[in-house]
């Protein structure tokens, strides 16, 4: 099995209900509600949503025929469902993002939100979302920016050791990267995406303003600064919007899935378990979830 960078892990999580729910995280939630509909397509067949946890952003994608949601825990996806329901429109993917599970050139948008924080190998991840996407194809990557207000004022006042200012990312918490806009834009570039459009989001993510000011104001005065995205990035989130490059093609795939041992793209779909014919691999269906979680193999 190909080595890759270990996995943050929510398995059990109460990530949605404590951080969303009870956070008091509503401005932040809107602000990213205004990015996303400024720059998600107007509609497509296919979406892909990376790292979807409990599905907070899904309901967003209402343009799209089918969502495909992906996440590595089986817990947050069990969520998603407890949520969006189960129904043709959605389905479940329980994987890796260094592994997807896909057909090459399926889907016809993705994003990416609140996910590239838990990267190790940023550049490995986008290259497996990059072969799941058709050419042209839209890209919606949400990125924790190192070079923000707060880190800068803290950096110059002595109280931070790491500059906001380095491209490389900084690693604040085991597993939790902070990224500066310029790598990420060469990370774009170098796994096949044309960057189209910045927006700068959750300018005023600071307890003060979010306590005197209504949650509407702030993300009525968001939604103005977002605007000046492509010009600086000083807020502690960004969205970057993308289009795939020319190369590959585009498939329109009865059967979405390929074999993450063999590379089959012939797999066997049943309401149990996608079988492999090519290599006797299967994968198992848990509760209408797919489950393509790579497992070590146990010596015999
Ligand atoms: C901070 S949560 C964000 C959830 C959702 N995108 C949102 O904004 O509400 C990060 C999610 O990424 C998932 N994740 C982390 N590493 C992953 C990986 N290597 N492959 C797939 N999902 C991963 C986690 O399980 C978790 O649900």
């Amino acid at each position: 099995m190909t080595q890759t960078p270990p996995i943050c892990n929510y398995e059990g999580s109460d990530y949605q209900s404590t951080f969303w729910d009870q956070g008091g995280r509503s401005y932040e939630d809107q602000a990213e509600a205004v990015a996303l509909r400024r720059l998600l397509p107007s509609g497509g067949k296919l979406m892909l949503e990376i790292g979807a946890g409990a599905g907070r952003n899904t309901p967003r994608y209402a343009g799209f025929e089918r969502v495909v949601l992906v996440d590595y825990s089986l817990t947050q996806l069990q969520q998603a469902q407890e949520r969006l329901g189960r129904s043709a429109r959605y389905v479940y993917v329980a994987a890796d993002v260094y592994h997807l599970p896909f057909m090459p050139g399926i889907f016809d948008a993705a994003t990416m939100i609140r996910v590239l924080h838990h990267m190790a190998d940023a550049p490995l991840a986008l290259r497996q979302v990059r072969a799941a996407l058709a050419p042209g194809g839209t890209f919606i990557l949400e990125f924790a920016n190192k070079q923000n207000l707060k880190a800068i004022l803290r950096f110059w006042l002595g109280r931070q050791s790491w500059s906001p200012f380095s491209k490389e990312p900084v690693e604040f918490a085991a597993l939790n990267f902070d990224f500066h806009p310029q790598a990420v834009k060469a990370y774009l570039k170098q796994t096949g995406f044309i960057l189209r459009r910045q927006l700068t989001v959750s300018h005023f993510r600071i307890g003060l303003f979010k306590r005197l000011a209504p949650t509407s104001l702030l993300v009525w005065l968001d939604s103005l600064a977002q605007l000046t995205g492509d010009w600086w990035q000083v807020s502690p989130s960004v969205f970057t919007c993308s289009q795939a490059d020319a190369l590959g093609s585009r498939h329109e795939a009865a059967n979405m899935f390929r074999c993450l041992v063999c590379g089959n793209t012939t797999l066997q779909v049943t309401a149990l378990a996608v079988a492999c014919p090519g290599c006797g691999q299967a994968w198992p269906v848990v509760d209408g979830i797919y489950d393509f979680r790579l497992r070590e193999s146990v010596p015999g």
